[in-house]
């Protein structure tokens, strides 16, 4: 047996001054430099990534990117590549978010492209997935998931292997943010759903070691039961994640 380390992880968005996020960050780092046995992680946005980086000095928080380009240089206008984001500190990226898929038309033809990316650079991507209301309400929801995992992970398919440090969150696009959060059973029945999905693809053993994060509307208050469940193996949090009080008793679960 492989034993998961838990991760909490937090998604900043476009929030925070360079100020307010080195606050942040200290308020982070000394709420938890007790505790062991959890990862934690931070994705704030490309402009504070350097400011972090120096701000969480010798703590052991990870530093991810909420994006990339799956081109290492060249003319992409406004982009960054994931040589950069590594460069500036980052060893984990952000994928595929549902904000980034539904906002600004990521397909997972071009997930794939980042994650292969990635994993070229040995950054650790952070594959989001999920489905709407009207997907869940419609009986879609592992079919929307399967088809998320086959497009987004073809060339971890292709090339029969799946890096088992590779992280997966599982975010129904209707809890983001909206204070709905999924059940823990409903939680549960889709990161078994997405574990056997794993099982199925990769070489024996990757399942049991590859992360499952969930993501939408965690807090305080649901994230231990959430973490009771054997295939949730963290969280990835948005809002909560943007004040230490809020975060550090997630973290403290
Ligand atoms: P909320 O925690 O604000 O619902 O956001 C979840 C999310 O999108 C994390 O990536």
């Amino acid at each position: 047996m492989f034993e998961r380390r838990p991760l909490i992880a937090g998604n900043w968005k476009m929030n925070l001054s360079i100020k307010d996020a080195v606050a942040l960050i200290d308020g982070i780092a000394a709420g938890i430099n007790d505790i062991e046995g959890v990862d934690v992680l931070v994705a704030p946005p490309f402009t504070t990534i350097a400011s972090i980086r120096k701000a969480i000095g010798n703590s052991k928080i990870f530093l991810a990117a909420q994006n990339m380009h799956n081109e290492m240089s060249g003319a992409f206008t406004g982009e960054v590549s994931g040589r950069m984001i590594q460069e500036a500190g980052c060893t984990h990226v952000i994928l595929g978010h549902s904000e980034r898929r539904a906002l600004f038309h990521e397909t997972s033809q071009v997930i794939d492209l980042k994650v292969k990316a990635a994993a070229v650079l040995g950054l650790i991507p952070i594959v989001c997935i999920g489905e709407t209301l009207e997907e869940r309400e419609s009986g879609k929801t592992f079919d929307v998931i399967r088809q998320q995992l086959d497009e987004s992970l073809m060339n971890f398919i292709v090339d029969q292997l799946m890096l088992p440090s590779t992280i997966l969150a599982y975010e129904p696009v209707w809890a983001i943010g909206t204070g709905k959060t999924a059940t823990p059973d409903q939680a549960q029945e889709v990161h078994g759903f997405i574990r056997n999905w794993i099982e199925k693809t990769f070489k024996t053993g990757t399942a049991n070691q590859v992360r499952i994060l969930y993501g939408g509307s965690v807090k305080a208050d649901n994230i231990a039961e959430l973490m009771a469940k054997p295939d949730i193996d963290g969280a990835l949090v948005g809002g909560a994640s943007l004040k230490a009080e809020s975060f550090v008793p997630i973290i403290r679960f």
